[in-house]
Order: C-alpha cells, then sequence, then structure tokens
C-alpha cells in the first residue's frame, strides 16, 4: 500500500548536463503533493527518477538516494522492473494501447506479472480497477472496443486504470489533465482526492489552481538561468506555499511575476 519516498541529495544529469541539483524531500504517504515551476527547471526530470524511469534515456543517470520506505530504489540488488511496478506513472497525453481493447488495456501491466491470471481474476480485477478510476459505468457494455475509441478524458481515466491494476504504492502524474477539458479535468481530480485514501500520490502541474484545489503538500522548482539546473525551492504545506510562502522566488512565481 501507500509507501513514503524519501530524497537526498539527488543530482540528475543528461550526458554532462546537470538538470537537476541536490533535491531532499519528503513525499509522504496517503496524500498528494504537486510539483510546480516555469517549464524547462526539471519537474518531469526529477519525477522520472522516483520510478527509475529517467535511465532509460541513453546517457541519464542519478547521484544521490531515492528510498521508498526501506527500500533503496537505486540499490545495487533491485530491479528496475519492480521499482517500476512500486511505482506507476501517468503520463501527460494519454497513451492507451491503440488497437488493443478497453480490457486488455486494463489488464495488460496486471498480465506481465501474473501470467496465468485467471479469467475470473482478471474480469474482476478489471471491474475493480475501472471503477476505481470512475470508469465503469462508462465503459461496462463496450470492454472490448478498442482503447484509442475513447474520448481524451476517458482515455485518461484508462491510463489511471491501468496504472492502479498493478496495485502499486505510489502513483506519479506528469501533467494528467492539460489535454483535457475543465469538465474531465475536475473528474481527473475528483479521482485523484479518491486515490490518495490508498496511494502516495505525485503530481506535476502548470495550473495552479489545480495544485491548490488537489494537492496536500507543494514543491516548488526553479533555475537560475538557461543551461543551470533546476533546484527546490521550497516545499510546503500547500495552503502556506499559496499564501505566506517563506522565499521571495516562490511569491513570484505564484502571484505571476517572473524573474
Ligand atoms: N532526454 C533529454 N536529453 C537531454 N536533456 C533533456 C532531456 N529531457 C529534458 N532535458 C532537459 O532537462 C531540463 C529539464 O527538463 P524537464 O522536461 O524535466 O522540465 P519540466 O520542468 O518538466 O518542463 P515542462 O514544464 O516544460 O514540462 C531542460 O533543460 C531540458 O531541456
Ligand atoms: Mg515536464
Amino acid at each position: 500500500m501507500a509507501k513514503r519516498i524519501d530524497v537526498s541529495g539527488l543530482h540528475v544529469y543528461y550526458g554532462d548536463f546537470l538538470a537537476v541539483e541536490d533535491v531532499s524531500m519528503t513525499i509522504e504517504p496517503r496524500s498528494v503533493t504537486a510539483f510546480i515551476g516555469s517549464s524547462g527547471c526539471g519537474k518531469s526530470t526529477f519525477l522520472r527518477t522516483l520510478n527509475r524511469m529517467h535511465e532509460v534515456t541513453p546517457g541519464a543517470r542519478v547521484d544521490g538516494k531515492v528510498m521508498l520506505d526501506d527500500m533503496d530504489i537505486y540499490g545495487p540488488d533491485v530491479d528496475p522492473v519492480e521499482v517500476r511496478r512500486e511505482v506507476g506513472m501517468v503520463f501527460q497525453k494519454a497513451n492507451p494501447f491503440p488497437t488493443m481493447s478497453i480490457y486488455d488495456n486494463v489488464i495488460a501491466g496486471a498480465k506481465l506479472n501474473n501470467k496465468r491470471m485467471s479469467k475470473a481474476k482478471a474480469d474482476d480485477l478489471v471491474e475493480r480497477s475501472l471503477r476505481g478510476a470512475n470508469l465503469w459505468e462508462e465503459v461496462k457494455d463496450r470492454l472490448n472496443k478498442p482503447g484509442a475509441g475513447l474520448s481524451g478524458g476517458q482515455q485518461q481515466r484508462l491510463c489511471i486504470a491501468r496504472a492502479t491494476a498493478v496495485e502499486p504504492s505510489v502513483l506519479l502524474m506528469d501533467e494528467p489533465c492539460s489535454a483535457l477539458d475543465p469538465i474531465s479535468t475536475l473528474a481527473i481530480e475528483d479521482l485523484i482526492h479518491k486515490l490518495k485514501e490508498e496511494y502516495t500520490i505525485v503530481i506535476v502541474t502548470h495550473n495552479m489552481q489545480q495544485a491548490a484545489r488537489v494537492s496536500d503538500r507543494t514543491a516548488f522548482f526553479n533555475l537560475a538561468g538557461t543551461g543551470k539546473p533546476g533546484r527546490l525551492i521550497e516545499m510546503g504545506e500547500t495552503n502556506k506555499i499559496f499564501t505566506k510562502p517563506d522565499e521571495q522566488e516562490t511569491e513570484n512565481y505564484i502571484t505571476g511575476r517572473f524573474g
């Protein structure tokens, strides 16, 4: 179930380029943490280090430590595939497998972990995951139709169902609503609110109202200039970050005064 993430002294590189410098933070279980900051400050890069997706990019690497409860996810004996099962990810653009049915999309990841899952167990998992993603009622009569035939908001909820079907402890979401209309956005926000009872959730968003609405804690990242690494400027209770942050840089950002 939901686990705590503890990051200490993390530096993130693409080859020689230091993209994110010296981040330490704690991400609490059963809560929503928002990452905010201007474009290019390293939010997505840092997010991907939390489930070892970063190293999939050739030449990319990290220095420092990320603990998932008591597991050092960069430890020598740790399998990155296992880390990604524990720490699921939902991307900006909904990416269901287009030719796969809705049913098969939901079960795809879970099937990889358990190839001999019975039909009854699979049916149950599909229904539970789709219910959990607030999508069941909309798709229960067309489970065998392709995932690509759903609306953008439905596809995003399908991706959330797929991510939760493997029963991760943490869900990372990189701008999950940026391609959605306001109604679908609210549907996803409601869902995030519900999911936090069971998961540790991290969401990257450019939408400040969204950060204020959905998150318990907010981390503000910034960079000193082009070519400079992104840094964590300040992290705290969302209400405090948006009303009386400690740092002038944070204040400038949240009030729309950049630089
Ligand atoms: N695959 C890559 N190879 C090299 N550099 C990269 C790669 N991906 C990102 N970067 C660089 O790392 C830095 C941080 O990028 P990142 O995408 O993490 O920013 P971001 O805060 O998510 O921005 P946005 O809000 O626009 O999504 C940028 O300077 C970017 O150009
Ligand atoms: Mg990004």
